[in-house]
């Protein structure tokens, strides 16, 4: 339902209008120009936070165009939305809950209250059950039925009960002492949960269930097989509990399940799933790691959640974060954004960002249920840079659509290899030169020239050796990966992602899209199981599991 006076209550902002204009004057502009016309612009445009720094300045802006993206963020309140979310205001309007993931990594432990109750005492106490846990798995206290110390860890989760803890403990690797190996399963596909079950010992294997609901199909699915897998060998239904706990807000359901009350973490609905590493959902990275530095990984987010409250958004990190998001892609028209880590821990960052961002913020009404007539955040993807380097930077490079992108880099490797560091930010810092200056006709043209080539091979040639450059990059460089690093480059996303949605004025903590798929995918199986396929699908959904059926 849409009337017309409130149809798109951002783009009547002065400030959204202001911007449209500058867009259309920007867009003439390239940016190896105002580099030249501006000595200063690194230091004008780049953030110095104590784990890492933001190089902003390779982007199509001037002064003008930070003035006009901050007084949009004004106009749209960011700052008093910003205070609601931090005094637990019930900002997730559609579900209408809190959202305070910051409250989980609360370090400073003010109370928070939240219906007249402090909820960071609950979460300390949490936090003290899952200290007491970790050292208990970690130092072979906590045995299974046969009393044999645990050696594996499998968590069962998916979304963001998955996503999370499993980029992290890949990122942190270094930081692993190995007492004991952490093993993730997510898909529903049976394949996954044979292999990593293939070479372990039922006896000394411990199961976390990892599911704020307790009720999504693929975790129930693989939470099941995982206990047959148990009661296949010497188990009983009593000896399994030994073998699993539970992270969930759904008590009830993980008791129903089979798992003792005392194994089971609290969760809470004011913490959506993909916020949730820093809960006891985190539980698999406080077991790889150890405790102390899981706690570091909060006081770095919690480092961030200070900047970001008490930072004016002129030097506010996940503000301009956001704020060049919104120019990009809703005032120069970029669909896509490239999340491009130059740190092979960091190899699943972009798919932690993917759903991040886009569960977030992919959305098309307005949080008051109006359609959204301008694009909200773009698709994002990526991979470790130096493989996309030579696998998709052609695109990035030369195509006709333009993918702003954030490099991500570390001063030191936590692996120091004799010469690899300096060729892999060699190519960190190329690219994002390469992308921003581009080489025009004239200097490719003289290139070839100076080379010896003939006129006929020059002419030939040229024209797809010019690359236009102009291309936005964002850089991110911090000194090293490390539990505390890595906290506040997180949480520096997740908070950019609060300040899209409001500006954008969608829920960022909803996520109703995975919704249909799922009630639809329940009634398939039961057709599927008795291969009666209802005439009422459509004829290509209905001619697909016609012939999956009849091909069985
Ligand atoms: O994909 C939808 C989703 O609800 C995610 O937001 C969530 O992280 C995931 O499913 C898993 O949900 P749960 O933790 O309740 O099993």
């Amino acid at each position: 339902m849409r009337t017309d006076n409130q149809a798109s209550k951002r783009t009547l902002l002065p400030s959204w209008q202001t911007l449209v204009e500058h867009a259309e004057e920007m867009k003439a502009m390239h940016m190896n120009d105002l580099f030249t016309q501006d000595s200063e612009r690194f230091l004008k445009f780049s953030i110095q936070l104590s784990p890492l720094l933001l190089d902003y300045s390779k982007n199509l802006i001037t002064d003008k165009t930070l003035s006009h993206l901050i007084d949009l963020a004004k106009d749209s309140e960011v700052e008093q939305w910003r205070e609601k979310m931090f005094k637990g205001e019930r900002i997730n309007r559609t579900e209408d809950r809190a959202v305070l993931h910051i409250a989980l990594r609360n370090r400073r432990k003010n109370p928070i209250m939240l219906n007249g109750k402090n909820i960071t005492l609950d979460v300390e106490k949490t936090l003290e059950k899952m200290r007491v846990f970790t050292e208990q798995v970690r130092q072979g206290q906590w045995l299974g039925h046969s009393n044999k110390r645990i050696t594996d860890v499998v968590n069962i989760g998916v979304g963001g009960s998955n996503i999370g803890p499993q980029m992290v403990t890949e990122a942190l690797k270094h930081y692993s002492d190995d007492s004991v190996q952490m093993h993730y399963v997510s898909n529903v596909d049976g394949t996954q949960i044979a292999e990593v079950l293939r070479p372990l010992n039922p006896e000394r294997v411990l199961f976390i269930v990892s599911s704020k609901t307790f009720t999504t199909t693929e975790t129930m699915t693989n939470a099941r097989t995982a206990v047959n897998w148990l009661t296949s060998s010497s188990f009983n239904q009593k000896s399994v509990a030994k073998h699993f706990v539970a992270v969930s807000a759904n008590k009830e359901n993980a008791m129903a399940f089979g798992i003792d009350e005392e194994n089971i973490f609290d969760m809470w609905d004011w913490v959506g799933g993909r916020f949730s590493l820093w809960s006891a959902i985190g539980l698999p990275i406080a077991l790889d790691i150890g405790f102390e530095k899981f706690l570091e990984l909060l006081e770095g987010a919690h480092e961030i959640d200070e900047h970001f409250c008490n930072t004016p958004l002129e030097q506010n990190a996940p503000v301009i974060l956001a704020l060049l998001s919104i120019w990009n892609c809703t005032f120069l028209g970029a669909q896509s954004q490239a999340i491009l880590p130059y740190d092979q821990p960091l190899h699943k960052l972009s798919a932690y960002m993917q759903q991040a961002e886009m569960e977030s913020n992919g959305k098309s009404v307005t949080w008051d249920g109006q359609e959204i007539d301008y694009p909200t955040v773009p698709s994002i993807w990526g991979e470790l840079g130096i493989n996309g380097q030579h696998a998709f930077y052609q695109y990035l490079h030369q195509s006709n659509n333009v993918v702003p992108a954030d490099f991500i880099g570390s001063v030191e490797s936590v692996t120091p290899v004799q010469g690899h560091h300096e060729t892999l930010m060699a190519n960190f810092f190329a690219q994002t030169q390469a992308l921003m200056s581009g080489v025009n006709e004239k200097q490719v043209r003289d290139d070839l020239a100076a080379r010896g080539h003939p006129q006929s091979y020059i002419d030939k040639v040229a024209p797809h050796k010019v690359h236009k450059g102009n291309r936005p990059t964002n850089t991110l460089l911090m000194k090293r990966i490390s539990p505390k690093s890595l906290g506040s480059l997180i949480a520096l996303y997740e908070q950019k992602i609060f300040v899209q949605g409001i500006i954008l004025q969608v829920c960022s903590f909803d996520q109703w899209g995975v919704e249909l798929g799922k009630g639809l995918a329940n009634e398939i199986v039961k057709e599927l199981s008795n291969k009666t396929i209802k005439e009422s699908h459509d004829s290509s959904t209905k001619g697909l599991m016609k012939y999956y059926c009849s091909s069985k």
